[in-house]
């Protein structure tokens, strides 16, 4: 299969791993959300456990088949996938957030389905979610060294890559940041992906377009040197 002839070199390390994108309830039937495939988070698993790690997976609003071997936990909302992924970061070694996760989420959910009449709706006010990834590098820097030895972020920058990514990267107090190109041929829910993966000890590696896999395999390059 594509996945063989990998190294063994995640072997037996316990990988937490965040895909798809959060939906952020409205009323019963309707949601805010976004565009996130989860293409590339699955890819992350794939790719993982091909290379010996136990792998959980927390999977949100994603219709793509369990990789074989992951452990797989199912959320909606951001603040499901806050508890997951915190709960799960306490054994592991390493997270990585894939995830889109919602900025904001509706302050109120009706419990009822909002019905039309004929007045002008009313407006949908909105609260900030948690940064989870912030939270898990605020945690571990609390924690003086307990929880994961290796954070990831992944961002999505249209313009100033570079400089946006690296204060992203400090702000978020993770060790890598993994800065999506975002533009004219880089669409959501194709198999490529390029992007430039920023470390918080100075390296930058660029990763050319090509499959998410191959991008994926480059993230644990850089795992794996800072697990060993
Ligand atoms: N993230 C998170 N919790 C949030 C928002 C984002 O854990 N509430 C994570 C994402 O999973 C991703 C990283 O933070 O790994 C960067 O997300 P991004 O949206 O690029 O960063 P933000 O800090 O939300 O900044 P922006 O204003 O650019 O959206
Ligand atoms: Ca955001």
């Amino acid at each position: 299969g594509v996945l063989a002839g990998r190294p063994a070199d995640l072997g037996g390390r316990r990988l937490v791993i965040s895909a798809g994108g959060t939906r952020e309830a409205i009323d019963p039937v309707r949601f805010l959300g976004n565009r996130s495939s989860g293409l590339q988070g699955y890819a992350l698993a794939r790719t993982a456990l091909a290379r010996g790690a136990r792998v959980t997976l927390v999977a949100a609003n994603v219709s793509l088949p369990d990789p074989a071997g992951a452990t797989v936990v199912r959320v909606e909302s951001a603040l499901e996938l806050r508890e997951a992924v915190l709960k799960a970061a306490k054994e592991a070694d390493a997270v990585v957030m894939a995830a889109a996760v919602a900025d904001f989420r509706p302050a109120r959910r009706s419990g009822s389905k909002v019905k039309k009449t004929s007045a002008d709706p009313d407006p949908i006010y909105l609260v900030k979610n948690p940064d989870i990834l912030a939270e898990l590098g605020e945690r571990r820097r609390q924690g003086e060294g307990l929880g994961p030895r290796v954070i990831v972020g992944f961002a999505a920058e249209t313009d100033d890559v570079l400089a946006n990514g690296r204060a992203k990267l400090a702000r978020k107090g993770c060790d890598l940041l993994v800065v999506n190109q975002v533009g004219e041929n880089l669409a959501f829910g194709t198999p490529d992906n390029a992007a430039v993966v920023l470390a918080a000890d100075g390296d930058q590696v660029e990763i050319p377009l090509g499959p998410k896999e191959a991008l994926a395999d480059v993230v644990w390059d850089l795992v794996a040197e800072r697990l060993a």
